[in-house]
C-alpha cells in the first residue's frame, strides 16, 4: 500500500519545521506519510542527529543528492522525487522552508500533476540574489496549499495573485518543535558544559553564502566577534559551509571567541533561551529569538520575516562589520525584554493547524464531482 502523502526534507531546519505536522498528520492514522529525505545535508549533526531529537521516524528513503553546485542539487532532486513518486505514487507532495530541496521536490511533483502542499509558504525577501527567494517563489507558484506562518506572508501571496481557500495561516510550525523540546532540556547541566552564566553570553550563527563566501568581509565580522569576546563570553556553534571558509583563510585564530561544531538542537535552543544576544544570519534563529525574548541582530540586509522586526526581538543591522559592532554594543548596554513577545498563533499549535489544512484539503480533493 502507498500512503497518500509524501513528505521531503533535506536540510536542517526543514526537520525541524516538518517534525510537528508529521507527528499531528499520523497521530490518529499513522503510516499516512511517506518521509523522503534528498540527502542535501549529510553530516550526523545537521541531519541524523536532529531526526532523532525530533523524534521523527527514519526516513523511508534517501535520495542521497548531497553537496553540490545549485543545478546539480536541484537535478539530484527533480530526478529522485520523479522516480520515487512513480514507484510510490501520492496523493500530496509536502515541503516546507526554502532550501534547494524544498523547491525541486515541489517542482517535480506539480511536474507529475501531484499537488504540492508549503509549510512556510508566502515570506518574501525582494532580494533576488538570495538562492532561497528564488525557492520560495518557484515553490509558492507549483504550490496548491500554502500554509503561512503570519498574515504578512498571505499578503505577499495576494499580490502575487495567489488567494482563496488554498492560502491557509496556520502559525509557525517552527515554534511548536522550539516549545515542546525546549521543556525538557536541563539548562544549568547546559551552562555548565558550556562554562556560560545565563544571560551572559553571546550566541553567534553565519552561514549565508553572501557573507561568508567573500573572504574580507568575513574576516572583518570575525575580528569584531574577536573585540566584542574581550568583554563577553561569545560562542559560535560553525555551520559547516563556514568552517570551511575559516580552514580557507588559514587563521591562527579569532581571538577568545568559542568555536564549536554545529550544535545538537536541544542544547543550541537551551544556550539560545539563556543568550545576552544573538547575532545571526539565519531565518529560523531570528523568529526563535523573537519567541523567546531574546535579543537578536540580523547580519543581513533584508529579513523575509519582518513580523520578528514589528513584534519579535529582531533588528536588521546590514552587512556591515563597523554596524555590527556598533548595534552589539547598543544590544549589550540596553535593558533585556522583560517579557517574551507574543506572536499570533506561534503558539505551539501549529503542527495540528497544518495538519488539518491537509487533510481539509485532501478530502476537498477526493470529493467525488457532482454534476
Ligand atoms: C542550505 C540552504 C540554506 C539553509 C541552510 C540551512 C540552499 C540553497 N541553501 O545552505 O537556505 O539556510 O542549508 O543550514 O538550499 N556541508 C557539509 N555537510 C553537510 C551539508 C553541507 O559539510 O551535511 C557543506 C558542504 O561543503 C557544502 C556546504 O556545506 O558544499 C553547503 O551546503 P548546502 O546544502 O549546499 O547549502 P547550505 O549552506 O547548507
Ligand atoms: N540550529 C541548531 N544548531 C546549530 C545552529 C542552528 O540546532 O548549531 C537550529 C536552530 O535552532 C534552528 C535551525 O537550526 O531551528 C536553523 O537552521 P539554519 O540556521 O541552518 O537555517 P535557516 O533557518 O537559515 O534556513
Amino acid at each position: 500500500m502507498t500512503a497518500p502523502i509524501l513528505a521531503v526534507v533535506g536540510a536542517r531546519p526543514n526537520f525541524v519545521k516538518m517534525a510537528p505536522v508529521l507527528a499531528a498528520l499520523e497521530e490518529h492514522e499513522p503510516g499516512r506519510v511517506r518521509l523522503l529525505h534528498t540527502g542535501q545535508h549529510y553530516d550526523r549533526a545537521l541531519s541524523g542527529d536532529f531526526i532523532e531529537r525530533l523524534g521523527m521516524r527514519e526516513p523511508d528513503a534517501n535520495l542521497g543528492v548531497g553537496s553540490g553546485t545549485h543545478a546539480e542539487q536541484t537535478a539530484g532532486v527533480l530526478v529522485g522525487v520523479e522516480a520515487e513518486l512513480e514507484a510510490n505514487p501520492a496523493e500530496l507532495v509536502l515541503v516546507a522552508g526554502d532550501v534547494n530541496s524544498t523547491m525541486a521536490a515541489a517542482l517535480a511533483a506539480a511536474k507529475e500533476q501531484v499537488p504540492v502542499a508549503h509549510i512556510e509558504s508566502g515570506l518574501r525577501s525582494g532580494d533576488w540574489s538570495m538562492p532561497e527567494e528564488l525557492n520560495r517563489v518557484v515553490t509558492d507558484r507549483v504550490a496548491d496549499l500554502l500554509l503561512c506562518t503570519s498574515e504578512d506572508a498571505v499578503q505577499n501571496l495576494a499580490r502575487e495573485g495567489i488567494a482563496g481557500d488554498g492560502v491557509q495561516l496556520v502559525g509557525n510550525t517552527m515554534i511548536d518543535s522550539l516549545f515542546r523540546l525546549l521543556e525538557g532540556v536541563d539548562r544549568p547541566e547546559l551552562l555548565a558544559k558550556h562554562d556560560v552564566e545565563p544571560g551572559n553570553f553571546v550566541l553567534v550563527t553565519l552561514h549565508r553564502p553572501t557573507l561568508v563566501d567573500h573572504p574580507e568581509l568575513l574576516g572583518q565580522t570575525m575580528e569584531v566577534l574577536a573585540r566584542l569576546a574581550e568583554s563577553i563570553t561569545v560562542l559560535f556553534p560553525v555551520h559547516p559551509r563556514t568552517q570551511a571558509r575559516l580552514d580557507a583563510a588559514g587563521s591562527s585564530g579569532w581571538g577568545a571567541v568559542r568555536l564549536l561544531e554545529p550544535l545538537d538542537y536541544t542544547e543550541f535552543i537551551g544556550l539560545e533561551a539563556e543568550a545576552r544576544l544573538v547575532i545571526t544570519d539565519s531565518g529560523g534563529v531570528q523568529e526563535e529569538t523573537s519567541v523567546l525574548g531574546v535579543p537578536c541582530l540580523t547580519y543581513r540586509t533584508t529579513t523575509e520575516r519582518p513580523i520578528t522586526i514589528h513584534l519579535g526581538t529582531n533588528r536588521l543591522v546590514g552587512v556591515d562589520p563597523a554596524e555590527l559592532r556598533r548595534a552589539a554594543e547598543e544590544a549589550l548596554a540596553a535593558e533585556p525584554p522583560r517579557e517574551p513577545p507574543r506572536i499570533p498563533l506561534w503558539d505551539g499549535k501549529s503542527g495540528p493547524r497544518a495538519a488539518e489544512a491537509i487533510t481539509a484539503f485532501l478530502e476537498r480533493n477526493r470529493a467525488p464531482i457532482s454534476d
